[in-house]
């Protein structure tokens, strides 16, 4: 099938790539030219496990191409994914922009029939805004052009997103055209061979669902959070709680873990614009609310351990800061609590040596020449004349590090953890202090 991929993000490159490995015919376009030019000579604007070898494969076998001339791009694919950014608005509401420019483009300049797929993460009520635009820039030109509106959201994870793309646990698709439905089910039956993946409802809903799972996983976590803190003054075991819980089938292991917060480019800004798609209904999503206040919260729980430990005026303190992106096996720090971590530490006059695998360069985007801010090439390079150490994500290369070569570089002996990495007894018979999160029972 011909496929064209508006926006080659996170989302629109890993759609484009697997969707170009399953044989379809796949022109991904952004209005980023640097992005299209990286693109275009063989590299990878972003860091996703796997997904440079699925890019090269493809466009190797012409399956595959990059452009910036959004006229191709329409012209290419009678299924036109719209993956762009739907960032919050100043009020929390999706900013839909983007998503409405590349629908007003395709209504602009089609000429045969299109099926337009919103795979962005998109309000209740966004296709019938995309639906209006199309129909909106066709009546301007006089075209009656037929076209269908699909909503067909993502839930791939950032790290593992090939894998996601590749194997779903269910493909939603939300759409109540005939033909759309038929070309739907026809791209995505190769990602469905061993069940039917495909759950057709109505585009509401289908709208509702990517909100409702994130809303979902997002409260789990914010759950998890909340409980603690409330482990640590009650002198508990919040690891101890979480296998507790965890093994009862109507609970579930996954997205049970305490930490420092959780942020990244969907659960932060999905929360916000439910809450606000809610409120605009009249209706007050109190446990939203709540998660997303606790969450908040949560980014600054490192921070008043070090306070608690050190005082509030930090100035001559130096802190090594493993993990930078806002989870592992990513270089992506939007809404990453390490940005909230780095931001209070300099507030209070310290200085930090970061070390993240990937992420470093991204951070050198963000902070720019930060005078209270270095980085280091290697975990242990980043304890050199540090005070501390915080651990902020989750990375696989820390789970395992030598805490005898940790106790002899900090000045002072103590870990302050935000993912709960390591066996509190281990750390202490190094003669560590360990201060992680709702583990109080067992740190001292
Ligand atoms: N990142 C994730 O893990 C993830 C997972 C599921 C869903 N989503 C959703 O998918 C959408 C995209 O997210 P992302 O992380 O890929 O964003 P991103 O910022 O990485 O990519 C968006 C791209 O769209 C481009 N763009 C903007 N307007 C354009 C236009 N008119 N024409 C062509 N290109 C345009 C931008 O230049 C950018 O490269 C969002 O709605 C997000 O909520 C993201």
């Amino acid at each position: 099938m011909k496929v064209s991929v508006v926006g080659t993000g996170y989302v629109g490159l890993v759609t484009g790539a697997c969707l170009a490995e399953m044989g379809n015919d796949v022109l991904c376009l952004d209005i980023d030219p640097n992005k299209i030019r990286i693109l275009q000579e063989g590299g990878i604007p972003i860091h996703e496990p796997g997904l440079d070898l699925v890019v090269a494969r493809n466009v190797k076998a012409g399956r595959l191409a990059f452009t910036t001339d959004i006229a191709r791009a329409v012209a290419h694919g009678t299924l036109q994914f719209i993956a762009v950014g739907t960032p919050p608005d100043e009020d929390g509401s999706a900013d839909l922009q983007y998503v409405l420019a590349a629908a007003r483009n395709i209504g602009r300049l089609m000429t045969d029939y299109k099926v337009v797929v919103d795979k962005s993460t998109v309000p209740v009520g966004t296709a019938d805004k995309v639906h209006a635009a199309i129909a909106d820039e066709l009546a301007k030109r006089g075209s009656t052009t037929p076209f269908a509106v699909v909503s067909n959201p993502e839930f791939l994870k950032e790290g593992a997103a090939v894998e996601d793309f590749m194997r779903p646990d269910r493909i939603v698709v939300g759409a109540d055209d005939e033909q759309a439905i038929l070309l739907m089910r026809a791209l995505y039956a190769p990602f469905s061979r061993n069940r039917d993946k495909v759950l057709v409802m109505d585009v509401r809903s289908a709208e509702l669902t990517k909100y409702a799972a994130n809303a979902m996983l997002a409260t789990r976590i914010s759950f998890m959070n909340e409980l603690a803190l409330l482990a640590e003054k009650m002198g508990a075991d919040i690891e101890s709680v979480r296998q507790g819980i965890g093994s009862d089938q109507r609970i579930g292991f996954h997205f049970l873990y305490a930490g420092c917060g959780y942020g990244g480019s969907c659960f932060p800004k999905d929360v916000k614009a439910l809450i606000k798609t809610a409120s605009g209904e009249g209706q007050d999503l109190k446990v939203l609310q709540a998660v997303e206040d606790a969450n908040d919260a949560q980014k600054m729980v490192l921070v008043d351990k070090v306070t608690k430990r050190f005082g509030q005026d930090l100035s001559g303190k130096r802190f090594a800061v493993w993990g930078l992106a806002f989870k592992p096996n990513t270089d992506d720090m939007r809404e990453a609590t390490s940005r909230v971590v780095l931001e209070e530490l300099f507030k209070r006059g310290a200085t930090v040596t970061a070390y993240d695998p990937v992420a470093m360069e991204e951070a050198q985007r963000i902070f720019g020449k930060h005078p209270a801010l270095s980085y280091a090439d290697s975990p242990m390079g980043a304890l050199q004349d540090a005070d501390a150490l915080v651990i902020v994500t989750e990375w696989k290369e820390f789970r395992s590090p030598d805490f005898a070569q940790i106790k002899a570089s900090l000045k002072t002996p103590v870990i302050f953890d935000g993912r709960n990495l390591y066996e509190p007894s281990i750390v202490k018979a190094s003669g560590l202090d360990y201060l992680a999160i709702g583990r109080a029972a067992l740190a001292g």
